[in-house]
């Protein structure tokens, strides 16, 4: 029988912000002494929600103080209402009542919206404190608790107001998606098969071969799909920490994705649904312009359908609700939308795109009509695509 180890660490290497993302069952229990082995001391503020204190809250607090520290918690708000300013400055008003020290930390123990908030507030109080991430969901585990983008959202956008801030330590127990409702679950893992999409052949067809363990958790596929997608996104945020190069083949699916959000109002799709969305308009977009093969269409959307995530486009939704939601996007330059669109399994290409070329895949899309040619702005030069390696 082949055995598995339940224990990892994947270096995030950046320079003198380097780190460690350690994946390993049931770590929480031990956090005290992980927290240790990264340089830790003093004073951790357990930036955690209602959900996730009832849950883990007690196992963390007793794991630190046993290794010497001393906890306290700060609770906010359970869903995205927590990323705001109004609750960034309460985390800090509590770090200045604690009298928390430079060499003391923070922790945030939650899903993604945890995570950015504390990340952000850890990055501005006394012009930056220790910063410790201990995602509890699966979207949070493969994605959002590495790399550093951390902020709060802004009443006119998402994600307005942040900062780069990378973690001390990142800490995964697969373990705690045991207790994820199974929607968060499902939704988590568009993020995964994206990994699978833009850069790594072999892991999509993993990914293609395991959807019955996918779909159970099984343990050796959890720990196997965590830890690759840790390496994957280390890789390539250590290769462009801020985002002005490849960093950008991380936002496959968003384009779409983040507009259709905003369009239901961030209430008929939660973040991994409306990612898992995007990704099949973008590739449905790529088939379009005659940069990806519709086996290689067929095959994502297989894949995305078969792990339980929807697939379909609304049929309420109109071109100009489509358009304007998309032009909040950040990869918005001068007027065109930089998108991510897949050229096979595992390669990606940024493509720029005009409104008008958008309207056509649009009305294309609406009556499932064949294929719409000369979708590109201008001309696709290979300078003008990023691709892998
Ligand atoms: N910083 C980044 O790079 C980055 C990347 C992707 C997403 N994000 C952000 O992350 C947020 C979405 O994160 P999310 O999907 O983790 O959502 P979330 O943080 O809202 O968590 C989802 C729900 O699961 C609950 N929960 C968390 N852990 C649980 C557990 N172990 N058991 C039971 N319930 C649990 C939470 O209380 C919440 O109700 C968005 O705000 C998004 O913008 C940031
Ligand atoms: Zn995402």
């Amino acid at each position: 029988m082949k055995t598995v180890s339940t224990s990892s660490r994947v270096p995030v290497a950046l320079g003198d912000r380097s780190y460690e993302i350690v994946v390993q069952s049931g770590v929480l229990s031990q956090i005290g002494n992980v927290l240790q082995g990264a340089g830790c001391s003093g004073r951790v503020g357990i930036v955690t929600n209602p959900v996730v204190n009832q849950l883990y809250g007690r196992m963390v607090h007793r794991a630190l103080r046993q290794a010497g520290f001393s906890p306290f918690f700060i609770i906010v708000p359970d869903g995205e209402q927590a990323k705001t300013v109004k609750w960034l400055s309460k985390i800090l008003d509590a770090l200045v009542t604690q009298r928390v020290e430079r060499q003391d930390c923070l922790l945030a123990l939650g899903g993604g919206v945890t995570g950015d908030v504390a990340g952000f507030a850890a990055s501005t109080y006394l012009r930056g404190i220790p910063f410790v991430q201990v995602p509890t969901t699966l979207v949070a585990q493969v994605d959002s608790s590495v790399g550093g983008k951390t902020g709060v959202n802004h009443p006119h956008g998402k994600n307005l107001i942040g900062a780069f801030y990378q973690p001390q330590i990142v800490i995964v127990d697969p373990h705690v998606l045991a207790t994820l409702p199974s929607r968060q679950w499902i939704a988590g893992l568009a993020e995964v098969i994206k990994y699978g999409m833009i850069t790594d052949k072999p892991f999509f067809e993993y990914l293609e071969q395991h959807v019955e363990g996918l779909r159970n958790q099984s343990d050796e596929v959890l720990l196997h799909v965590l830890r690759r997608c840790c390496e994957l996104k280390a890789e390539v945020v250590a290769g462009d920490e801020r985002e002005s190069g490849r960093r950008r083949i991380l936002n496959y699916g968003h384009t779409i994705g983040h507009a259709l959000e905003s369009w239901g109002h961030y209430k008929k799709w939660i973040h991994g649904e409306a990612v898992g969305l995007g990704m099949v308009q973008e590739a449905s977009i790529a088939e379009n312009l005659g940069i990806c093969s519709s086996a290689v269409v067929e095959r994502q959307n297989d894949l995305i359908k078969r792990v339980g995530l929807p697939s379909g486009m609304p049929k309420k939704i109109k071109f100009l609700e489509l358009w304007q939601a998309m032009q909040h996007d950040k990869k918005v330059v001068k007027g065109d939308i930089h998108c991510v669109l897949p050229t096979c399994i595992g390669e990606v290409a940024v493509v720029p795109l005009v409104r008008e070329s958008i309207r056509k895949w649009f009305s294309v899309q609406q009556r499932s009509s064949s294929k719409l040619m000369n979708l590109v702005s201008k001309p696709l030069s290979s300078s003008r695509l990023v691709r892998k390696k």
